[in-house]
């Protein structure tokens, strides 16, 4: 059987390729994943939800009283209500029926180098191009005059990750309004991946839940309360295109997991102390490894501000993958800066979703190769 060329154009993600070389006794900072548990609210309410017999399909959208809910949580920021929600089943499905709701053949996509794994494969499994666009270095803003010289008659649509996923930058405000000039300027859409809202630790999350009228916004549920298999996500929308994510919906899963959606549901109102210590956990872990990569020679990584990933430089003359898989050889999995695209190069990402025994023992074993490479 041949499959499509469409899939067969597409790479496998560089972060499961790390992941395979794992050995059993390996430090694993390549993942993120978050360490912590989740919410008791949330097991039991899935449990009860269970037990009660909600085993079955349910409304496309996801169930109204967890749309309201998300709508309430994010009210903060614009005026959503729960038809402006649409419950996925994982902040990556959301990303791929927003695609497959937006992207037609030959539209161009401009994605953030150093960017997630997906966006790039997405807009080119909708028959799309991807164009990747410069993060600043050291703060790792969207560089306006790089993305403005990219834009052509084709590009549909900007993809923004704040905070960010491999970088940990968070988007300042004027970067935002730099953007929505364009959008509006140009007529092109933004796509605002926010699945990390919950971790910032200076500053706050800029969201563009507060212009619906150019942006869509997705988000998840698997790093908010630590639940990455339970495939629980969620993207807010203008109600006139609502409909249409609605279709693409249907189509891909017909309805959301019935039971895990009374857990988050369960958990969500309540959910802010759980995300207060698990921020005190996580900023601690960042410090902690910001100072041991700074220790480095020719290293140098400034704070991250969001999620929990370091992405630090390196001046060694040796390409991320190579470094990389000596580090693996060595006992410690991260993941080359070249995954997440050609502005990636020369920078490892680790993800200090892992306790501080390991990330320490992780930047032993950095220290040691990084000196030996000299
Ligand atoms: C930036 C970003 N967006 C989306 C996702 C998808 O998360 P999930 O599919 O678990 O909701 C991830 C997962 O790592 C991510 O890092």
């Amino acid at each position: 059987m041949k499959v499509s060329q469409r899939i067969s154009a597409v790479p496998m993600s560089g972060i499961r390729k790390m992941f395979d070389l794992a050995g059993p006794d390996s430090i694993n900072l390549g993942l993120g994943e978050p360490d912590l548990s989740p919410p008791q609210a949330a097991i039991d309410g899935m449990n009860r939800a269970a037990s009660a017999g909600l085993n079955r399909y349910g409304p496309t959208a996801g169930i109204m009283e967890l749309r309201d809910a998300v709508a309430e949580r994010y009210s903060r920021y614009g005026k959503i209500g729960g038809g402006n929600v649409m419950i996925t089943p994982s902040g990556s499905s959301a990303l791929l029926e927003i695609s497959e709701t937006f992207v037609d053949p030959g539209d161009e996509v401009l994605v953030p180098s150093p960017g997630f794994v997906i966006y790039g494969p997405h807009a080119q499994l909708c028959g799309g191009k991807s164009v990747e666009y410069r993060l600043t270095d050291g703060d790792f803003q969207p560089d306006i005059d790089d993305i403005l010289s990219k834009i052509t008659p084709k590009t549909k649509m900007i993809v923004v990750t704040t905070p960010s996923n491999p970088t940990g930058g968070v988007l300042t405000e004027g970067s935002k309004k730099a953007l929505l000039d364009i959008a509006e300027d140009k007529g092109i859409m933004i796509l605002s991946d926010e699945v990390y809202d919950s971790f910032i630790y200076e500053g706050k999350h800029v969201s563009f839940l507060d212009r619906l009228d150019v942006a869509v916004v997705s988000g998840g549920f698997s790093k908010m309360m630590a639940v990455t298999g339970w495939r629980m996500g969620f993207l807010v929308a203008d109600e006139s295109v609502m409909p249409d994510l609605i279709k693409m919906q249907y189509h891909v899963c017909a309805s959301p997991n019935m039971p895990a959606q009374y857990g988050i549901l369960d958990a969500l109102p309540g959910i802010e102390p759980y995300l207060e210590n698990a921020r005190k956990v996580y900023k601690a872990r960042r410090d902690l490894i910001t100072e041991r990569i700074n220790g480095i020679d020719g290293m140098s990584l400034e704070p991250p501000k969001g999620a929990f990933y370091a992405f630090p430089s390196y001046e060694q003359n040796i390409a991320s993958a190579d470094l990389a898989n000596k580090l693996a050889q060595a006992g410690l999995i991260c993941t080359p800066g070249s995954a997440f695209g050609k502005y990636g190069e020369k920078h490892l990402r680790f993800s200090y979703a892992a306790s501080e025994d390991k990330i320490s023992k992780g930047m032993d074993i950095l220290a040691e190769v990084m000196a030996g490479l000299k």
